[in-house]
Parts: C-alpha cells; sequence; structure tokens
C-alpha cells in the first residue's frame, strides 16, 4: 500500500475517534479521555493532514475555524419557512390554545410534548450526505443569511454524522433547527473582557449570541463560546409519527437536545411543566423565555397546519418577565437630542436575568409621581426580553419616614438652563439648543448606521470631541480634518485612528439625500419620512420652500410633520448650518437617473442571490430611490428579477413565470451606474 493510502486509513481514524470525543465532551458533557490527550489526538490529525494536504476535507475536526474573513452574509432561502411561534403569557391562553387543538382535530386523543424556550438565535443546519454544508439565520422566516463558518466553530455541532442512526431518507440531505445560545457564564466573562478592553458590553446573552454569529473573523467566533440545542429534523420524503421521535433520531445522529422535555398528555401536564420551569429557570446555565408546547404527532402537526407565521400546532408560553428589588440610589434626568428630559433610576447594583443592572428607565414624572416613587425606596425592577429595564414598584414596608417625594427639575441638569414642560404634555424640555446634551445626542444621531454612517463616530468619541470643543454644530464635523494635528495628541486617539475616521467623515459626504436628510434629526422625519420627502421633492431647496399644502400632498406627510418642518426651516440658524453642509459638499440633491430608461417609476424588483457591487440594502435603497419597488417573491407583476451569485428558489420561479430576467451588469445599467 501506498503511503498516502495508509495515511488516508490512519487520519480517517482519527477523526473518527476525535469526532466520537467531541461528542462526548460538548454533547454529552461526559468526556472520556483529558484535554491533554485530546490536544494530542487533534496534533497528530495536524501533522498528518500537513504532510497529506489532499487529504483535508471541510469535515475534518481541524477544519472548524477558518482563517477567511467572511466579508457578507449571502441571501439563503429556506426549503421550508421557518415559522415563528404565536406567544401566551397566561393559563386562559393555554386553555384556549388547547381548545383550538381540539377542535380542529374533531375530538381525536391528542398528546403534547413540551420543551424549554432557548433564549437565543434561531438557526438552520444543512447537511448532505450526513456532512455539514450550510448553516443560516432565520431571517424574514423565508430567507436567511448565511453563516455557515461561523456556526462551523461551534463544538456541538457535528461536522459529520454517521448515516446508519438516520433513516434512509435522509442520507442524500437533511436540515436540522435548533437555537444557538451562550451560557450565562460564558456571556459574564465575555462582558467583562468587554469592558476591560473599552468596548460596549452586550445587553443580555442572546444579543451576544446574535453579534458573535455576525463577526466577519470565524477565529473570534471561535473564541467566544456558542452553543446550540437542536428540536427539529426534516428532509423532503422523511416521514417520522411524532416530535418525541424526532428529538431521538436528533440525539442518536448526535446532535445536542436540551434534556429537559417531557411527554404530556394532557393540559394538566403541561401547566406542571410550566410551573416548574418558571419555578426553576434560574437553575438553569443558560436563559430561557418560556416553554414551548407541541403537538406531539406529525399528521395531526399537518391536519392543524399553520396560520400566518406560526403554526397552529405550536405555541410558546412566555415566562412572566424576571423581577428582583434593589434599593433607588438616585434619579438622575438625561437629556436627549431633542432636549427631552428622561428621568433614570440609578440603582444599587443587582443581578437579574443574565447581566448585571445599575440603571432602570422611569419614562417620565408622571410615571414616577404614579407609582410614588422615592429616592432611598426599595424598587422592583423588571426585565422583560431585551428592553431596557424598569422599575415596576416600590415595596412600600421598606420606606423610610423621611422620604419625599420626587420633585420634577426646574434647570437643566447639563447646561442649567431653566426647562419647560408644555401646556399638553407631561414632558419637560430643556429648550437651550445649545445644551452640550443636546448637541451631543444630535451629533450621535447625525453619525449613526441609517444617517450618516460615520465609523468610529459614536457616543464616547462624540462625547469627547464636544467636551474638548472640537464639535458643536454638524459642519463642525466635515472641518475636522483641518485639526488633524490637535486631534491626533488627543489621549487615547492615535494617527491611524483619527485618519480612519477622517476618511469615514469624506466618505459620508457621498450618502444619499434621503439620508442626509434624516441625519438633521428634524423632529418626527424618521429615515421613511426622509425618503419619501427626498423622492418627492429631489432636492434640499425645494423641500424647503415647500408649502404646507405641497408637504402635505405627499402620501404619509400629515400636518404634525409638515409643521414640523416649516418650523425646521423657518429658523435662520438652521438655514445657515444647511448651506454650510452644502458647501461642505453634502448631498442635498437625489441622484437623477441619466436618461429616461433610467427612470423606474412603478417598476417591480426581486432579488435574488448576492450582488458583488452593493449589499441587498443598498440596492433597495437605490431602487426605491428611483421610484421603483422592492418586492420579496417573485410573481407575475414582477418586472424585473435581479440574479446575483447563488441564486435561490426565486430564479427558477422567475424562468417559470416568464418574468424578466438580468444579471448585476443589467441593473448596474438600468440604475445608470
Ligand atoms: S419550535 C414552528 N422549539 O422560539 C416551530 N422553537 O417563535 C417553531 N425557540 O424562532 C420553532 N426554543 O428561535 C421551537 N424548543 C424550541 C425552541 C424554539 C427556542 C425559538 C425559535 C423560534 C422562536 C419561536
Amino acid at each position: 500500500m501506498q503511503d498516502v493510502d495508509l495515511a488516508r486509513k490512519e487520519i480517517e481514524k482519527l477523526r473518527e475517534e476525535i469526532r466520537r470525543h467531541d461528542y462526548l465532551y460538548y454533547v454529552k458533557a461526559e468526556p472520556e479521555i483529558s484535554d491533554y490527550e485530546y490536544d494530542m489526538l487533534l496534533k497528530k490529525l495536524e501533522g498528518l493532514e500537513r504532510k497529506f494536504p489532499q487529504l483535508i476535507t471541510p469535515d475534518s475536526p481541524t477544519q472548524r475555524v477558518g482563517s477567511d474573513l467572511t466579508k457578507e452574509f449571502p441571501p439563503v432561502e429556506h426549503k421550508q419557512p421557518m415559522l415563528s411561534l404565536a406567544n401566551t403569557y397566561s393559563r386562559q391562553e393555554l386553555i384556549d390554545f388547547d381548545r383550538r387543538v381540539k377542535e380542529g382535530l374533531n375530538g381525536e386523543p391528542y398528546e403534547y410534548v413540551a420543551e424549554l424556550k432557548i433564549d437565543g438565535v434561531s438557526v438552520s443546519l444543512i447537511y448532505r450526505q450526513g456532512v455539514f454544508v450550510q448553516a443560516s439565520t432565520r431571517g424574514d422566516g423565508k430567507v436567511g443569511e448565511e453563516i455557515t463558518n461561523n456556526v462551523k466553530t461551534i463544538k456541538s455541532v457535528p461536522l459529520k454524522v454517521k448515516l446508519e442512526n438516520l433513516p434512509s431518507e435522509l442520507h442524500e440531505e437533511f436540515e436540522v433547527r435548533g437555537e444557538v445560545f451562550m451560557e450565562i457564564e460564558a456571556f459574564r466573562k465575555l462582558n467583562e473582557q468587554r469592558e476591560k478592553a473599552g468596548e460596549k458590553p452586550f445587553a443580555n446573552p442572546r444579543n451576544s449570541t446574535a453579534g458573535t454569529l455576525k463577526l466577519q473573523d470565524p477565529r473570534i467566533v471561535a473564541s467566544r463560546p456558542l452553543d446550540i440545542f437542536t428540536y427539529y429534523l426534516l428532509g423532503s420524503n422523511y416521514f417520522v409519527s411524532t416530535q418525541l421521535e424526532n428529538l431521538n433520531y436528533l440525539i442518536k445522529a448526535g446532535f445536542k437536545v436540551n434534556p429537559h422535555f417531557k411527554l404530556c398528555k394532557n393540559l394538566r401536564e403541561v401547566f406542571e411543566f410550566c410551573d416548574y420551569w418558571e419555578e426553576h429557570r434560574e437553575e438553569l446555565p443558560y436563559e430561557i423565555d418560556g416553554a414551548v408546547i407541541k403537538v406531539n404527532s406529525i399528521a395531526q402537526q399537518k391536519k392543524l397546519g399553520a396560520v400566518a407565521k406560526s403554526p397552529r400546532w405550536a405555541v410558546a408560553f412566555k415566562f412572566k418577565a424576571e423581577q428582583t428589588t434593589t434599593k433607588l440610589n438616585n434619579i438622575i434626568w438625561q437629556v436627549g437630542r431633542t432636549g427631552a428630559l428622561t428621568p433614570v433610576a440609578v440603582l444599587e447594583p443587582v443581578f437579574l436575568a443574565g447581566s448585571t443592572i445599575s440603571r432602570a428607565t422611569l419614562h417620565n414624572i408622571e410615571e414616577i409621581e404614579r407609582k410614588d416613587i422615592r429616592i432611598g425606596d426599595t424598587v422592583v425592577i423588571e426585565k422583560g426580553g431585551d428592553v431596557i429595564p424598569k422599575v415596576t414598584a416600590v415595596v412600600e414596608e421598606k420606606r423610610s419616614p423621611e422620604s419625599k417625594p420626587v420633585k420634577p427639575p426646574e434647570y437643566c441638569p447639563v447646561c442649567g438652563s431653566k426647562v419647560f414642560n408644555p401646556a399638553d404634555e407631561v414632558g419637560i424640555y430643556c429648550v437651550n439648543s445649545e445644551c452640550p446634551a443636546q448637541i451631543k445626542g444630535r451629533l450621535i444621531h447625525f453619525a449613526s448606521r441609517n444617517a450618516m454612517d460615520i465609523e468610529g463616530l459614536g457616543e464616547s468619541l462624540v462625547d469627547q470631541l464636544v467636551d474638548l470643543n472640537f464639535l458643536k454644530s454638524f459642519p463642525d464635523i466635515y472641518s475636522l480634518k483641518e485639526k488633524r494635528a490637535e486631534l491626533i495628541s488627543i489621549e487615547r486617539l492615535g494617527e491611524k485612528s483619527v485618519d480612519n475616521l477622517l476618511t469615514a467623515i469624506e466618505k459620508s459626504k457621498n450618502q444619499p439625500f434621503h439620508r442626509a436628510l434624516f441625519a438633521l434629526g428634524i423632529r418626527f422625519v424618521g429615515a421613511g419620512v426622509a425618503l419619501k420627502l427626498a423622492n418627492h421633492f429631489g432636492s434640499m431647496d425645494k423641500l424647503m420652500k415647500a408649502s404646507k399644502e405641497e408637504l402635505e400632498s405627499v402620501a404619509d406627510i400629515g400636518e404634525r410633520i409638515s409643521e414640523s418642518l416649516i418650523n425646521y426651516f423657518r429658523d435662520e440658524r438652521n438655514r445657515q448650518m444647511i448651506e454650510k453642509l452644502k458647501a461642505a459638499g453634502l448631498r442635498f440633491e437625489t441622484q437623477k437617473p441619466l436618461t429616461s430608461l433610467n427612470n423606474l417609476t412603478g417598476k417591480s424588483f426581486v432579488l435574488t442571490g448576492s450582488l458583488n457591487s452593493m449589499s441587498r440594502n443598498e440596492a433597495k435603497e437605490k431602487i426605491i430611490e428611483r421610484g421603483g419597488k422592492f418586492v420579496s417573491s417573485v410573481s407575475f407583476k414582477t418586472d424585473y428579477v435581479v440574479v446575483g451569485e447563488n441564486p435561490g428558489s426565486k430564479f427558477d420561479k422567475a424562468k417559470k413565470l416568464g418574468v424578466k430576467i438580468i444579471n448585476e451588469q443589467e441593473f448596474l445599467e438600468l440604475l445608470g451606474e
């Protein structure tokens, strides 16, 4: 036998052994060998693969972490839609769900499987001939994003499964769905590291999971301990009889399945399951936000079908938001970019639902008065989903007799000017438009992702640059380049980061008109309104001259918005500021189509696959800017289907329906680019 044949055998044996130990360690948490012994096996395999690189296959345990950056996360069309679940919050709602199931099944007997609802990010994994080939996010349920390289780093995701453990219909191809998550402890450690490095901590384990799955560098992904629980097995012609059997196949094939699932014969047992886990959720090392109740029989699931985006055979039972009590040390008033003062509770730090909480929102003075919240009180705080924690009640027994009701501030805590409380509002405002807090808020908004998208100009840098008098208004941003040397001398800002910032600022001048309009932060002019105004008026000059009637003739623009615009443009300071921005080179005009052919008014576009020259979102913006429509699915009414790389089933559908298909080049020509 030749060397390479021997090596092949040896390599296959080693991989097999490593796969088994991966399974024992990461899926079952019952390792049989020491870490050292494991490392030796891996080293041996790496050595052999180095010698025989032609034998490296993507499913080798050495290939979990790629070294190439993932430049984009191309769209992936799901073979079967990834549905979401209807939420229920009370026993009564579960009773109603059960009644609908009973009615739908015309009196047939049925059972449920109750599972934990893992609070993570749902993913779809595709295997061909037992080898992991693709992972994608849920996206909008029909089209998700490909995140294969990142999911590959998750050690509990098998890169290869033994086909003999699966029914033959799945040998060619199957799909597994599950939830990627991060354990609470791992999340805490990650946040500690981030804070040390001056990075913004994640709000909760789910956000850190979602953020990690979208990182471009798989090596960083690999360093973050992501994990997965799978709950679904799919394949064409694969007919399994129950969800329980589904879970058992997953287990048999070596996937990680959450062990706390239970077959429930009736609703009473479902209640028991929910009550138990609502009570004991804190004992789990990962976060759950409820239970998922599924009709066990797949035939019955089919019979019940789905409505809109969620199945009728399954429901989520959401646990009550986690609560705890802590001391309210102070109430501070934060000033936003519009001058609105928002009360914020400063709390004695307390651990709740995956993170340490030291601040909570109090909404407004009316809320404080209604709940009679006082400084020094012991308060109940809760965290529901991903929202900012809030103070829900006061523990009155623990109140000190000296405490006094909170009074609204009379002066702005930042600039000291007298505040204003409009007669018909609960809100309190700082009316000094020069207030540093307002200046900072406006600048942060201006530079933000959906506005001018100036990378690097975030909260902390804006804070610094305003405090050091570099920035006061938007035009100052564009003259920063004249102060390069001074900027470099600022502590913590090196030459490289200053140059990156200046480049990002220059680049932002090319942002289309609607973004520049949104960036100004005119009251009630959100991103959507800005786009409509930009499309209708075409330039800042025309918009500034528009009368109230003209403004209101635009679809969805009512009195509230038109008045706000008129007031804004009436202010001489705003007009001067806009002039300066124009002089700096901002685009205050929509890009005119070059020829009449380029006018896309009324034309509808579907995009499938990825484009080289722009992201999906940019393509969408460009189509809309030119008066066209961007739609998600192909029909007879579609005018153009733009086909990029790796197109999905929309391409096939377009061919079937005979819709006009164009490639990227033709699309660019249509756009006039
Ligand atoms: S079943 C139609 N089972 O909850 C079936 N989902 O809206 C839908 N989730 O998107 C999924 N744990 O991300 C199912 N044991 C579990 C789950 C689970 C968490 C997530 C999943 C889904 C969302 C429901």
